[in-house]
């Protein structure tokens, strides 16, 4: 039986499932998600309080209903701030967040008088899925590179601008690594000629555009990102089936990070873009800052699959080929065949403490 075969057609059912849309059936996927993980989603919402900035914010989030979006909101409103989601689901938002936040559908329906002092840009249609057509990789250039310059453009209307734009960006921006390359890639590394690396250097060229109108742009490069929700219940399937293992080589490299490192490196890019604003170091940075997001364990897909199926109490023996993977997802099978070894370098050398810094204690607290 082919493992991770197994959970592909899981996997585009749940892209499928996105691609309409509605509400029932993102409720749909995150239910199936949570029931994978044998946990309701809300309960990985960040234990303890994160503080983003002392005073009281306006945030903008676009992506708010997504995996981190919503976890990130209501961290914000925890910490009394007040959110605004761009979002095309309404009324989704407004159930997810008790009404609590300002729901738009567009840019175009926030005045250019209102007043925003951080924006959190986190939309894009999902990476992993269906086959990257001529179509799909205009609607994943689209929902990122199309939304962000609307929301540049509408910094360029504000009467009173941001301070700072935080952008989402992911590791892809590295391109893959070949097996057996030791390389870590920290934020200085290049990116390369294919798919991946151009959508997000678009997406964060597009973010940059915020800087000609005096806001600093911190782009946010995510590895895997662990959770209820996410990648993580499709990548367990296998593994809880009983039937994990490597995957082709299982020597590809895995950058992750837990969910809560995510959303406690967005209050220290955010604290630290605050301290240097008020020590008035510089007025507005000529380029974007950038910050990897993994955590400093890096490990290959095999550890991967057996620290977790250790962890749920599982065999992994089961290899699996990585042809089958090539024939459905084409050259998105890259993603799970070819990784990259990434390091969080800024974040460590600002002095990050990161809650889950191994992958078993991270697992663990996702049990
Ligand atoms: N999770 C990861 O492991 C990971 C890794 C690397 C990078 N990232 C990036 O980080 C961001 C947030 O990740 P996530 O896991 O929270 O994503 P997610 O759960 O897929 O949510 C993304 C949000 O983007 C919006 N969106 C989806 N398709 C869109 C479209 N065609 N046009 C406009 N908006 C669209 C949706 O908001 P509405 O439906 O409310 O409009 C959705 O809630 C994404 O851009 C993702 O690519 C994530």
């Amino acid at each position: 039986m082919n493992t991770h075969v197994l959970a592909l057609p899981l996997m585009v059912a749940q892209e499928c499932l996105g691609a309409f849309d509605t509400s029932y059936q993102h409720e749909m996927r995150d239910a199936m998600a949570a029931f994978r993980l044998g946990r309701s989603a809300s309960n990985t919402d960040s234990a303890s309080p994160i503080s983003f900035c002392n005073s009281t914010q306006t945030v903008l989030v676009t992506g708010a209903t997504g995996f981190i979006g919503q976890q990130l909101v209501r961290a914000l409103i925890r910490d009394g701030h007040t959110v605004v989601a761009l979002t095309r689901r309404q009324k989704e938002a407004a159930r997810l967040f008790d009404g609590k936040v300002r729901c738009i559908e567009s840019m175009n329906d926030l005045a250019a008088s209102f007043h925003i002092d951080v924006i959190i840009n986190l939309a894009g249609a999902r990476i992993l899925g269906p086959r990257w057509s001529s179509k799909r990789k205009k609607v994943l250039l689209q929902s990122r590179v199309g939304l962000t310059q609307s929301v540049v453009d509408w910094i360029a209307r504000a009467t009173c601008k941001p301070s700072l734009l935080l952008s989402a960006s992911a590791i892809g921006y590295y391109g893959i690594q070949k097996i057996g390359d030791q390389t870590m890639l920290d934020e200085t590394a290049p990116p390369q000629p294919m798919f991946m690396s151009d959508l997000c250097r678009q997406w964060e060229a597009a973010a940059s555009g915020a800087i000609e109108h005096g806001v600093r742009v911190e782009c946010m490069r995510f590895g895997l990102v662990l959770g209820t929700q996410g990648a993580l219940p499709m990548m367990m399937l296998p593994i809880l089936l009983g039937v994990g293992g490597k995957l082709a080589s299982g020597r590809q490299w895995l950058s992750w990070i837990h969910v809560e490192d995510v959303l406690r490196g967005i209050a220290h890019v955010w604290t630290q873009a605050r301290r240097e604003q008020d020590a008035n170091v510089q007025v507005t940075p000529h380029t974007y800052g950038v910050t990897n997001f993994t955590a400093p364990e890096c490990v290959t897909q095999q550890t991967f699959s057996k620290t977790a199926a250790r962890i749920w109490k599982r065999p992994s023996f089961f290899p699996t080929p990585g042809w089958p993977l090539r024939l459905v997802l084409g050259k998105q099978a890259d993603l799970l065949l070819e990784g990259q070894r990434v390091v969080p370098r800024r974040l460590q050398r600002e002095g990050f403490v990161f809650l889950h810094p191994e992958l078993a204690g991270a697992l663990e607290s996702l049990r």
